[in-house]
């Protein structure tokens, strides 16, 4: 989905923006972000610049100011084809790192440099060249969530929502009945859950799917009776077992638009859920709240100011990138 606006906004332009999102976005919280909304737009044609935003930003920066939203793996294909001089990432580190690698002559900017992620965090290259050695000739598919160092010792990169098909696919290519998948170890068991495949897992989380139980979705049963339940498969097996249905948040968006349930709840973070329900008034969105602490420091005030200062620059050691690149581009060849 891309956001055609032009570069210097005024009332009517606001104005049609704030359509967008005023189903979740109450006049008194429009006012304090309409100026930042605008300097966006005018720093994005001074800058040559172009804002990509995961499905987790906040409605305004999602509805208002991204020129590219979707889930990771939407956002790595799209980093592709990109044509300005500048990509703000408006998501979390590694996908700035991502586009980077997809893009080694842009400049690519995180706007708070601090935005990491649990799963990120959970696993070192080092720690990749341990599993190979403890099971040589094992494929390694690492999750996009992870460092350029990390993806640059692995086989293949996937996505929540390519998962299977790169696990399936890069075990036929290598005739082997096994892969390392790392770091998630919840989605590699919801994975393994699906295939024949052996998954050997890493005990990465993410902290924000990790929190959901089995007892909230049965709870949001009792109280919202009707509701279709879909969790992201970074939430543990047993939750995902608790669900409707699972999948990444492209695909949960997809089940939204086409089947449009009267009511459903996505058992993930809880922008994605305001996000649609500024898109679909006529879906109840119940939303249980789990907020990722890395996305929300990317906030529209950061965006502006990145955007001012041309900052924080992601720059990638050559060999590590060119390794990690092979990764990306195996996925996206595979997919
Ligand atoms: P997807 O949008 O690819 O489903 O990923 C979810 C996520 O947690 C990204 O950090
Ligand atoms: Fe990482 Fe979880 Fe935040 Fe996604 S939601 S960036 S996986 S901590």
């Amino acid at each position: 989905m891309t956001t055609t606006v032009s570069a210097h906004l005024g009332t009517a332009d606001l104005d049609a923006l704030y359509d967008r999102v005023r189903h979740v976005v109450p006049p008194v919280e429009w006012a304090t972000m309409k100026q930042d909304v605008a300097a966006i737009h005018r720093l994005k044609a001074e800058r040559h610049a172009v804002v990509l935003a995961h499905n987790y930003q906040t409605p305004e920066i999602f509805h208002c100011v991204s020129d590219i939203v979707g889930d990771s793996l939407a956002l790595a294909r799209e980093a592709q084809h990109v044509e300005a001089d500048v990509i703000v990432l408006a998501g979390v580190h590694f996908m700035a790192e991502t586009a980077k690698l997809l893009n080694p002559d842009k400049t690519v900017l995180i706007p708070d440099r601090a935005s990491g992620c649990s799963l990120a965090e959970s696993i070192t290259a080092a720690d990749v060249r341990a599993l190979k050695a403890a099971h040589p000739g094992i494929p390694v598919v690492t999750y996009v969530n992870t460092s350029a160092a990390v993806k640059a010792e692995s086989d293949v990169c996937c996505t929540s929502g390519n998962a299977l098909q790169i696990v399936e696919a890069v075990a036929r290519e290598r005739g082997v009945d096994q892969v390392i998948m790392i770091p998630d170890e919840f989605l590699a068991r919801n994975i393994g859950a699906q295939t024949d495949i052996e998954m050997i897992t890493w005990p990465g989380h993410c902290e924000v799917h990790e929190r959901f139980t089995p007892s909230d979705i049965r709870q949001l049963r009792d109280d919202h009776p009707g509701v279709v339940v879909l969790a992201h498969p970074e939430c543990p097996p047993e939750v995902v077992a608790e669900a409707d249905g699972s999948g990444s948040t492209a695909q949960m968006q997809q089940y939204v638009e086409q089947r449009r349930p009267r009511t459903v709840a996505l058992i993930t973070e809880c922008s994605m859920s305001d996000n649609l329900a500024a898109a679909n008034p006529d879906v109840t969105l119940i939303r249980p709240c789990n907020l990722c602490p890395h996305m929300k420091r990317n906030s529209l005030a950061a965006i502006r100011r990145s955007l001012e200062t041309l900052t924080h620059e992601v720059t990638l050691d050559p060999a590590t990138a060119a390794a990690a690149t092979r990764s990306v581009e195996a996925m996206l060849a595979f997919s």
